[in-house]
């Protein structure tokens, strides 16, 4: 962690003598170095005469594990980085060894699911990518995303947010707005040697978003909570819960979790319009079957539905 960033993140005011001390330069030379952090990670951070500097407001900075593995994931914590899940897909194509873990403070090109921007600024969420290896066939991949949902959401719950739910395929909503989404991507061939990034993206502390740069209602934990959330203990739970939910999916597949999901899910029996492409059909959700795929009773019949690129809204009249 950037050791300037580590005093300035309780959000209180400190003296440029104090930085300057801390990091082994002088007083005078200090407010360059925060105007180069400002530009380099966006952040604003004030100077106020006979006080000194703070930032706009506090942050909790992720803290690199001492053994450098969070469960019996090795993990790598970036600073700034495009996006997680491309940085673990170069990683792959460069020889790393899955399993292993992706976790940065900033993403500047983070991606959401079909082609969308994934907001990711400085120190307030949580940018995740796990890389596992297949080597159990499709079957292993079925209900993937779906259960990582379910792992998120227990996650979600310990920080104390009661009130959030699953909407198929795998986003987590509160109140009707996206508090986190996951982004599986594969590399390689089911039938042969094949490896999974697992992308999780929570809100987690984020306050703001200029206008119009998030194009869905959106919330975060802490904009639930009115209080921020200690990002450390939140990826550490995640980590646990990861574990626990794939290894419940490893052994019995997505079948054993169906009921669980089904539980969760928020938009349970309403009536939606799922659009691919351009094709709309519309119809009542009944649940997903053994493969996560979604059932929707259409005029009476029940047809399934799976794919990547499938989007789920509620009919105005649901
Ligand atoms: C969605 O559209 O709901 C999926 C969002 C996934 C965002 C996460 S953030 C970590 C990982 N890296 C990315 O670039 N995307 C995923």
């Amino acid at each position: 962690m950037q050791p300037l960033l580590r005093l300035l993140q309780d959000g209180q005011f400190h003296s440029g003598e104090e930085l300057g001390a801390a990091v082994g330069v002088s007083r005078a030379a200090i407010w360059k170095r925060l105007q180069a952090l400002e530009a380099e990670f966006d952040l604003s951070i004030h100077k106020v005469r006979g006080r000194g500097y703070r930032l706009e407001a506090p942050l909790s900075l992720l803290v690199s594990a001492a053994s450098g593995h969070l469960g019996s994931w090795p993990i790598t914590l970036l600073q700034q980085v495009d996006s997680t899940n491309a940085e673990a897909m170069r990683r792959l194509a460069a020889g790393a060894a899955p399993p292993f873990l992706i976790v940065a403070e900033q993403q500047t090109a983070g991606r959401g699911r079909r082609g969308r921007n994934w907001v990711s600024p400085f120190g307030e969420n949580l940018y995740y990518s796990l890389v596992l290896r297949i080597t159990g066939g499709m079957r292993q991949i079925e209900g993937l995303s779906l259960v990582v949902g379910l792992a998120l959401l227990q996650t979600i719950r310990e920080a104390g947010v009661s009130g959030v739910g699953l909407k198929w395929p795998n986003d987590l909503l509160v109140g009707g707005r996206k508090i986190a989404g996951i982004l599986l991507e594969l590399s390689g061939d089911p039938a042969d040697v094949c490896h999974v990034v697992i992308g999780i993206g929570v809100n987690i502390n984020m306050r703001v978003v200029a206008r119009d740069v998030i194009d869905q209602p959106w919330t975060s934990i802490r904009q639930v909570l009115g209080a921020q959330i200690d990002r450390n203990s939140f990826l550490s739970r995640l980590g646990a819960q990861l574990e626990r939910y794939l290894e419940l999916h490893g052994l019995h597949g997505f079948a054993a979790l169906r009921e669980e999901w089904e539980a969760n899910h928020l938009w349970q029996g309403r009536a939606v319009s799922l659009a691919a492409g351009v094709q709309v059909v519309e119809g009542r959700v009944l649940g997903v079957d053994d493969t996560g795929a979604l059932r929707l009773d259409i005029d009476g019949n029940e047809r399934v539905f799976s794919g990547g690129e499938l989007s789920l809204r509620l009919r105005d009249d649901s």
